[in-house]
């Protein structure tokens, strides 16, 4: 049976220059290297310049997925951009990144899924290429995240990083098996109840205010290890495959104990987990686009891998995308 797949075609990523070490840290708020490192495998993150905007970042990865992709700019008919940092409440960032590409034609639009906005997008772009919708879509999480932090708060501060990742997909006719290249099915949910234990605590109809993160931790965390395990067991329920079917695994990047948890639970060996936190940190939307391009670009993901990429966040949001690279 002929089908059409969703294929991605090239990968990008973008970490502004300033790099924020720990101990760099230390001189911000009351913490330790011990125990960023002990607590959740941080050692530094990246910090966006006075002026360098989310779509500056968007901008840069996704100009390095086109060039990856090697196809005319011209061809991109939809942009999807996953960020919790728009430049303005509006409009979306995408039709920024839109203008500043040359891009007069198509769609452009944002995604609003804090942490488990790339996934999110991806998707979307799998449906409209599957329907017909759109041929060729740039798909884009970007952060400047850092903006949002508390940086008297030593519970979020330390936690965050900016950055931004892109990916270029194309519709493509596959056979509608496992071997397709492409995505094979995706997951995505939403649990209301939890939005007050992640959050912004302002907004435009609200405080007027942009505000800054708050978070319960230890619950956060908890919820992440659960639903994270179980959007990784129904993709494989959906596709028949098993854990070891996966050659790597490609999480959002909250925290490295997050990650082992899972990998615990699931069965999954530590050695396929694509894991970037620790230069990173925790770039939101951002994430799971660049730990994805960081595995293609050193050659570990290649051609004919099965790849699970998945993301948890405020909401909460949580989801999986599985796709044979
Ligand atoms: O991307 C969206 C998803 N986000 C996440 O997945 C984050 C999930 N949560 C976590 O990663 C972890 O819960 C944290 C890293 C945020 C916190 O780790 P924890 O092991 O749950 O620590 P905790 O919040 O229970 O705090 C333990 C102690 C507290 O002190 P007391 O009350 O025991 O005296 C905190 O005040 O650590 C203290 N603490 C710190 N100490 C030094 C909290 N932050 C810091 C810090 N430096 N930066």
């Amino acid at each position: 049976m002929s089908i059409i797949r969703s294929v991605i075609t090239g990968v990008g990523s973008y970490l502004p220059e300033r790099r924020l070490s720990n101990q760099e840290m230390t001189t911000i708020v009351d913490t330790t290297d011990e125990w960023i490192v002990e607590r959740t495998g941080i050692h530094a993150r990246h910090i966006a310049a006075d002026g360098e905007k989310t779509s500056d970042l968007a901008l840069h990865a996704a100009r390095a997925a086109i060039a990856h992709a090697g196809i005319d700019v011209q061809e991109i008919d939809t942009i999807i951009m996953a960020t919790t940092t728009p430049d303005n409440t509006f409009p979306a960032t995408a039709v920024t990144v839109q203008a500043e590409l040359g891009l007069h034609h198509g769609v452009a639009f944002d995604v609003q899924a804090v942490c488990s906005g790339f996934v999110f997008a991806l998707t979307i772009a799998d449906t409209f290429i599957r329907c017909g919708q759109s041929k060729t879509v740039l798909v884009i999480g970007a952060e400047t995240f850092s903006r949002l932090l508390d940086w008297t708060d030593r519970t979020t501060c330390v936690l965050f990083g900016d950055g931004a990742g892109a990916v270029i997909v194309q519709g493509a006719t596959g056979e509608g098996t496992n071997a397709d290249r492409g995505i094979l099915t995706t997951h995505l949910h939403s649990d209301g109840r939890h939005r007050d234990k992640l959050y912004v605590d302002g907004g435009v109809s609200s405080t007027g205010t942009i505000g800054h993160v708050r978070m319960e931790g230890r619950e956060v965390f908890r919820h992440a290890v659960v639903n994270i395990a179980d959007t990784i067991k129904e993709s494989l329920t959906a596709t028949g495959m098993t854990i070891d079917d996966i050659d790597w695994f490609i999480p959002h990047q909250a925290n490295k104990r997050i990650l082992d948890g899972t990998a615990k639970r699931i069965g999954l060996p530590p050695e396929k987990i694509v894991v970037t936190v620790g230069e990173h940190g925790n770039t939101s939307a951002a994430s799971v686009p660049l730990a994805l391009d960081g595995a293609v670009r050193d050659g570990r993901v290649k051609r004919g891998d099965l790849v699970l990429l998945e993301a948890m966040g405020g909401g909460f949001t949580w989801g999986s995308v599985m796709v044979r690279w």
